[in-house]
């Protein structure tokens, strides 16, 4: 897409998301009269309309586009297009993370997290960097009945966040939140207790989560991990001057694609998406 358009659409997204979050807080602040909700109400059903419709006009200005970056970005906008809007919270989510400039997951990413938590009929989910929650409730929409996630996240600001969103998607009493870092974490949680772990948090410790991971996977459980290509930086030719998460990414790839316990592909969907399964 034309550089000026992204740039509006963002701009303009990132306007809709203030007036989004403000007519929010009067919804749910206690002292509004009901005549005062309803009217914020219609305020936020209008943004998050004006919004769809952004992102609608962004999606006509690329496919419009003579020069379009290749077929490949029309193929994913195709997609996009046919696989509808998500729900509410998850737009929401979305907004937030453009406004709020928190790092999350490619709309694409999550519905692959959901369908594939769903086909494992996963029972036990772990996911490591919550931030705002949106890969969370993308995963816990897709959790059988009984079905719990524990995410970890030390970023307490962050995931108190998080747990208003999951309230609002109605899945928190689904949802357990560890303040920690991952690393803590892992290493005192019970070995073979987990059908899926996703992998989101930092990526200098990627190989150090892999390592802990693997033994609290379900035989034939599955570990996804996100941020693979990096930002197209992974597949960039190795030089002197990368940055440490590149080469941690890559360090990360391999022992990924080669580990003796697990069967690993990486897809490019979104960011590059690690899916595996274990083995031995
Ligand atoms: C990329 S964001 C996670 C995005 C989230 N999975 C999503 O898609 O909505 C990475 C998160 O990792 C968290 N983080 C940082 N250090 C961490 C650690 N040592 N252990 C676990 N999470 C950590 C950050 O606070 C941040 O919120």
């Amino acid at each position: 897409m034309r550089q000026d358009v992204r740039t509006h659409a963002h701009d303009l997204n990132g306007a809709l998301g203030v007036i989004l979050a403000s007519a929010d807080l009067h919804v749910h602040r206690n002292g509004e009269s009901e005549d005062n909700r309803a009217a914020f109400s219609l305020i936020m059903e209008a943004a998050r309309k004006a919004s769809g419709l952004v992102e609608k006009l962004a999606g006509a200005a690329t496919a419009d586009e003579a020069g379009m970056d290749s077929a490949y970005e029309r193929d994913l906008d195709y997609l996009d297009r046919i696989a509808g809007s998500p729900d509410p919270v998850l737009a929401d989510l979305e907004r937030s993370g453009r406004l709020e400039e928190i790092p999350i997951v490619d709309r694409e990413t999550g519905r692959l997290l959901e369908v594939l938590v769903a086909a494992k009929s996963a029972q036990r989910v772990l996911e490591l960097g919550t931030a705002y929650g949106y890969s969370t409730v993308w995963m816990a929409k897709a959790l059988a009945p009984g079905a719990r996630i524990v995410t970890i996240d030390p970023d307490r600001e962050r995931t108190q966040i998080a747990h208003g969103f999951f309230q609002r998607a109605g899945v928190a009493d689904r949802i357990e939140i560890r303040n920690a870092p991952a690393l803590d974490v892992l290493a005192e949680l019970p070995e073979k207790s987990f059908d899926v772990i996703f992998i989101d948090a930092l990526k200098e410790e990627y190989s150090g989560y892999l390592r802990l991971a693997v033994p609290l996977l379900k035989m034939a459980g599955m570990v996804l991990v996100d941020n693979l290509l990096w930002g197209h930086r992974a597949s960039m030719q190795p030089s002197g001057s990368d940055a440490d998460s590149v080469k941690a990414i890559r360090t990360f790839n391999e022992e990924f694609l080669g580990h003796s316990q697990l069967l690993a592909t990486i897809i490019p969907v979104g960011d590059g998406v690690g899916v595996a399964t274990r083995i031995r």
